[in-house]
């Protein structure tokens, strides 16, 4: 018995390159995801959480019933356990698909209950919060010996195909990786990953994070046919993954694509790009020097990519005219929150103006917090 916790995350910059074989620099945040769990010796297993009043439990040889291995579709006939149960079932699912069968026969049943303080629908990452806490426990409490690659593997699995959310492994390696006062800087081909210096408190900077209170989700609707446009150019230009475009091929695919999935694949290529010249620019001139890169992002996201809505361009937008270094929506976008780059002492301010703008706008309240970067899973008790 014991309890393990692992972070959301904010993604610094890098977004929809993961799916893409990018790059990505996201950080893992203060918020953590605690999972209390013991073994139980009827080989069932039981999750409970306060999402919900209901705990669910099945039989841990059921789950391979629950979860048939044939890819997102295996959900398409719709949910047979609550979606978010399906998050940590789907990572027990996936653990063990990782040993042999012969001894997949000799795991501990489980009891899992799951509190989160990572907002949900905040583009946050809660997800991958619930997915890392309940890796790390059953990595423990079933002697698997995983590494934290395997482990973000396990939980990207989960959610693909578990869950069916479509998403690449930005946010499972963001928190399985993350350090103090650092960035994970991933290679989403190749699964490399170095710790990026940040240096936030050193400069008098925070990081603001303005939550719009509209909520998303990966498993439906605009995810999806992001990713199919960027799936259709890459075929179209003859690579595997938009990885392999440069800005100097962008003239080709202008004339080989339609509008939509050009700008889409213009906003994949320029973003990689932008990851790179951040990381440059982080390691030459300190946090400070970021901030037009963050800007260009968003713009990028919000008329290229088009996954911004009015909530998240007022919220960038205003931080900006009150004085932030750099400001843009974060995660996958369709809702969820925006990051500024603030000065210490102008937090108060930007946020303030942020509250009126959105009042003004007849928006709902937004959610405004700081978030600051922390490290990884862990054992708590
Ligand atoms: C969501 C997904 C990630 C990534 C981002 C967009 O957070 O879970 O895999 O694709 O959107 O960058």
């Amino acid at each position: 018995m014991g309890v393990w916790s692992a972070p959301g995350r904010a993604n610094l910059i890098g977004e929809h390159t993961d799916y893409n074989d990018g790059f990505v620099l996201p950080f893992a945040i203060q918020h953590r995801t605690a999972a209390a769990v013991r073994l139980r010796v009827d080989g069932r297993i039981r999750v409970a959480s306060t999402f919900a009043e209901e705990p669910v439990e099945v039989a841990l040889d059921d789950l391979e019933t629950l979860f048939p291995s044939d890819g997102a579709a295996g959900r398409a006939q719709g949910p047979t356990v609550p979606e978010w149960a399906a998050y940590p079932l789907g990572v027990a699912w996936a653990l063990r698909a990782l040993v042999p069968a012969w001894a997949a026969g000799t795991f501990a049943g489980i009891d899992i209950a799951i509190a989160s303080e990572v907002p949900v629908g905040a583009g946050l990452s809660s997800s991958a919060a619930i997915e890392g806490a309940t890796g790390a426990a059953l990595n423990e409490l079933w002697g698997l010996g995983l590494d934290a690659v395997s482990l973000a593997q396990a939980g990207r699995r989960a959610e693909n195909e578990a869950v069916g959310a479509p998403t690449g492994i930005m946010d499972q390696m963001a928190s399985t990786l993350g350090q103090a006062d650092a960035a994970v800087f991933l290679d989403c081909r190749t699964l490399e990953t170095r710790s990026i210096p940040l240096g936030f408190a050193e400069a008098g900077l925070e990081v603001l994070v303005i939550d719009t209170g509209v909520k998303h989700a990966h498993s439906t609707g605009g995810y999806r046919e992001r990713r199919e446009s960027c799936e259709r150019g890459a075929a179209a230009l003859g690579v595997a993954a938009l990885r392999d475009v440069t800005e100097a091929d962008l003239p080709r695919a202008a004339e080989l694509l339609d509008d939509v999935d050009f700008r889409r694949v213009r906003h994949v290529v320029t973003e990689d790009q932008r990851v790179l010249d951040t990381v440059a620019a982080l390691a030459a001139h300190g946090p400070r020097a970021i901030g037009d890169l963050l800007v260009a992002s968003h713009a990028s996201m919000r008329d290229d990519f088009e996954i911004s809505i009015p909530e998240l361009d007022t919220a960038v937008d205003t931080a900006l005219a009150h004085g932030a270094i750099g400001a843009r929506m974060t995660g996958g976008g369709f809702g969820g929150a925006a990051i500024a780059l603030v000065d210490h002492d102008r937090v108060p301010a930007v946020s303030e103006a942020v509250r009126t703008a959105f009042a003004e706008a007849g928006f709902a309240e937004p959610h405004l917090f700081t978030v600051v970067p922390s490290a990884g899973p862990h054992r708590d008790v």
